[in-house]
């Protein structure tokens, strides 16, 4: 019979997300870099949560204080007046636009809300026309954040429930763990390229790329996570079999908790890891550990494309196909493949390297290596697997 004394641990999930503690925000990019990508460590404490290597974590962001501020005074609100929060509660405006709306893009909704709103006249009409053409419409709102309208049509004039009514409601944010719990027990550790950038000559960043990175406080259970589980992209169960990673950027994050894993395991499978950034001297993300691992032999392989430090680009792929009957022996040996990373452009790059790496070096024509690639390896025998956004 249960204890009626223990309060049975509670499900955490996207509908109730832990309040965990972001311990540690560090920069992994150096000074001079194009990027800024970060190392975050976030704390699971006594949540009970746990997650295996290729999972992820949603993260619930918040928008920054002073943005929350500016909207409201430029449209006169009061900040303390009552919305409807969770579950029925009443909360004020101040915290529902802090953290239930997306204000760092500005939605098509909030446009026809302004226009809607503003009094008859060319400007009105011009931007009646705007909201019409759906193409003209979405360049506008793709440089545009919610203060760049208010400032641009400063005669709309909205109250509480208008405003909250054409304001998108924001999403939490997936990001690939980079960690392993056999190393780093109730620890996340997450590698963040944080979003910035200018238009209309004010600076932006991502919700929550920007506010992990400057805003979250640390040290404080205060940051709404959930599990996101990966049951595709995972290690093999056999530990013997070797695997071939293939990270660029951010992309290596899943990675880093692979190797961990293997690492804790001692497991004896081959190691195979491709990872790219712009550039060596300022972009070369945990670079030591890399180099610790090949020392140790749990790195087989390690190749590397410095996409900036030449006059043309080199990318994984272009590294993936130097080593092309090498990586041919190790599919052929029952390696798994993996990819993480931009979905766009890098993921797609890859697969047509794959492909044409088995149209060499397995002496197949082009549409028996497509098939080999994207249905033998990828859907029948699942030794293709991909983690891109
Ligand atoms: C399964 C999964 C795993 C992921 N893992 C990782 C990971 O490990 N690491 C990681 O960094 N990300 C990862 N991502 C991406 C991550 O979820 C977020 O999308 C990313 O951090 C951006 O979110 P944000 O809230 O910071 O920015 P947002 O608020 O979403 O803003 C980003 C948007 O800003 C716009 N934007 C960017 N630059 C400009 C510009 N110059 N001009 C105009 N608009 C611009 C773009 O439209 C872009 O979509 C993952 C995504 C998925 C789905
Ligand atoms: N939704 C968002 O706002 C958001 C936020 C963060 C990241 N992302 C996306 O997530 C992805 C990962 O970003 P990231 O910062 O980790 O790194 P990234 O932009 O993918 O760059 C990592 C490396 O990959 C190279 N690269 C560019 N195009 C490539 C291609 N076609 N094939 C292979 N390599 C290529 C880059 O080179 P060059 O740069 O020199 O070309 C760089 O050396 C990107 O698509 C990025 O746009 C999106």
């Amino acid at each position: 019979m249960s204890d009626p004394t223990v309060t049975p641990a509670p499900a955490y999930s996207k509908n109730n997300p832990f309040l965990a503690r972001l311990t540690q925000n560090y920069p992994l990019t150096k000074e001079g870099s194009e990027k800024e990508t970060r190392h975050f460590v976030i704390d699971l404490g006594s949540s009970g949560i746990t997650y295996q290597p290729g999972y992820s974590i949603g993260v619930f962001a918040q928008n920054p204080a002073p943005v929350v501020g500016e909207i409201i005074e430029r449209l006169r609100l009061d900040p303390t007046a009552p919305v409807a929060g969770p579950h029925g509660t009443s909360i004020t405006l101040t915290e529902a636009l802090l953290k239930n709306f997306t204000l760092n893009r500005v939605g098509k909704k909030f446009v026809k809300a302004v226009a809607e709103k503003l009094p008859v006249g060319s400007k009105k009409d011009h931007l009646a026309a705007l909201c019409a053409d759906e193409e003209q419409l979405e360049a506008y709102i793709f440089t545009r954040d919610v203060i760049d309208l208010l400032i641009e049509y400063p005669e709309a004039a909205f109250t509480v429930e208008e405003l909250l009514a054409s304001l998108g409601r924001s999403v939490p944010r997936l990001y690939s763990i980079a960690s392993s719990p056999a190393k780093v027990g109730n620890e996340v550790h997450l590698t963040i390229a944080v979003v910035r950038y200018t238009t209309h000559g004010r600076g932006k960043k991502g919700l929550c790329s920007g506010y992990l990175a400057d805003d979250a406080p640390l040290n404080q259970n205060l940051i709404p996570v959930f599990m996101s589980a990966n049951k595709h992209f995972k290690l093999p169960d056999n530990s013997d079999t070797p695997i071939i990673m293939v990270g660029p950027g951010t992309g290596i994050a899943p990675f880093r908790a692979f190797l961990q894993q293997r690492d804790a395991e001692g497991a004896r499978g081959k190691n195979w890891l491709f990872f790219g950034e712009q550039r060596r001297a300022t972009d070369f993300l945990y670079e030591d550990e890399w180099h610790d691992y090949l020392a140790r032999g749990l790195l087989t392989r390690f190749d590397t494309a410095f996409s900036r430090d030449q006059a043309h680009k080199i990318y994984v792929q272009d590294r993936m196909r130097e080593s092309g009957k090498e990586l041919w022996a190790w599919l052929q040996e029952g390696a798994v493949f993996y990819v993480c990373g931009d979905a766009k452009r890098m993921a797609k790059d890859v697969n047509q390297a794959l492909i044409d790496i088995a149209a060499e070096h397995g002496g197949l024509s082009p549409e028996a290596a497509t098939e080999y690639v994207n249905v033998t390896l990828a859907k029948t025998e699942k030794r293709y697997l991909k983690d891109v956004y």
